[in-house]
């Protein structure tokens, strides 16, 4: 365990990869603030994961909220170590169907939501001459995504921040990472499948090289090394975790 003691925000930690996220980040001896706007779910996902991990209701596209949030779990916990900006909504609509609210709601969430977690958190991270940043983005973003314009957009938009941020706090401890998924069985994907939306994971796992769809521990596993210090000397990259699918 070589993150003993010190505190990681995770965003949407009360379900699917998110909570994945915290229970390793947890086991790797970080303390783990979980923020989500599902508050019972975030605080019942901490109970279960248990240790010195704690639930906050915020949502990410609310800067207040997650000002407040983040104040609550530095008075609880301690000033912040690491940040990863999981939270995000994946709706599904044809471009020439999707109105202005529909665009500005995903991207307020899933970008702009990531730049308040990030730049409310980051002052502790400077100070303490320390931190890991770990966006979650998407694969959407580098291949493109079917009526998901609004969606590939912002994780493209979480890719170009991770190496901003890279380059403009390296020289401060802070490294500053993007984790792309794919086809990763969470219990929104299960939702998406019940309505007809998404193929099955029987026909997904066809086409993914390895041979199946991913779980949450997968993406976990990456964001477990990029807040280690073992990666001192990885930053402004995108981790691809997809079985192999979309390689170039
Ligand atoms: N599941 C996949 O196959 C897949 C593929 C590529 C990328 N991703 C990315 O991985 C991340 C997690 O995906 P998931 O499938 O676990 O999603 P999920 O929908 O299962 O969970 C998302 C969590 O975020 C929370 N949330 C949603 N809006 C919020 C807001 N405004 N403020 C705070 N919390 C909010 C939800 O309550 C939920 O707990 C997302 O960034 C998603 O874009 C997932």
């Amino acid at each position: 365990m070589t993150a003993a003691g010190r505190v990681a925000v995770v965003t949407g930690g009360a379900a699917g990869i998110g909570r994945a996220i915290a229970e390793r980040l947890a086991k790797d001896g970080f303390k783990v603030a979980i923020l989500d706007v599902a508050e019972d779910a975030a605080r019942q996902a901490a109970d279960s994961i248990g240790g010195d991990v704690r639930g906050y209701r915020a949502d990410v596209s609310d800067r207040r909220q997650v000002d407040a949030a983040l104040a609550a779990a530095r008075r609880d916990l301690g000033p912040l170590a690491a940040v990863v900006a999981n939270a995000a909504i994946a709706p599904q609509r044809p471009f020439l169907e999707m109105t202005p609210d529909d665009w500005n709601r995903v991207l307020e969430i899933n970008l702009t939501g990531t730049f308040h977690v990030v730049q409310s958190a980051l002052p502790d991270l400077v100070e303490a001459g320390w931190g890991r940043v770990v966006l979650i983005s998407s694969s959407s973003a580098q291949r493109g995504a079917p009526r998901m314009a609004h969606y590939a957009a912002s994780k493209g938009g979480q890719i170009a921040l991770t190496k901003a941020l890279a380059v403009e706090f390296a020289k401060s401890g802070i490294t500053v990472n993007t984790v792309a998924p794919s086809s990763i069985d969470t219990p929104s994907v299960e939702k998406k499948r019940a309505a007809g939306t998404i193929p099955s994971a029987e026909d997904m796992a066809r086409f993914i090289p390895v041979g199946r769809t991913g779980r949450g521990e997968d993406i976990a596993a990456a964001v477990s090394y990029l807040t280690s210090d073992n990666a001192s000397y990885v930053t402004g990259q995108t981790v691809s975790v997809n079985g192999g699918s979309f390689i170039g």
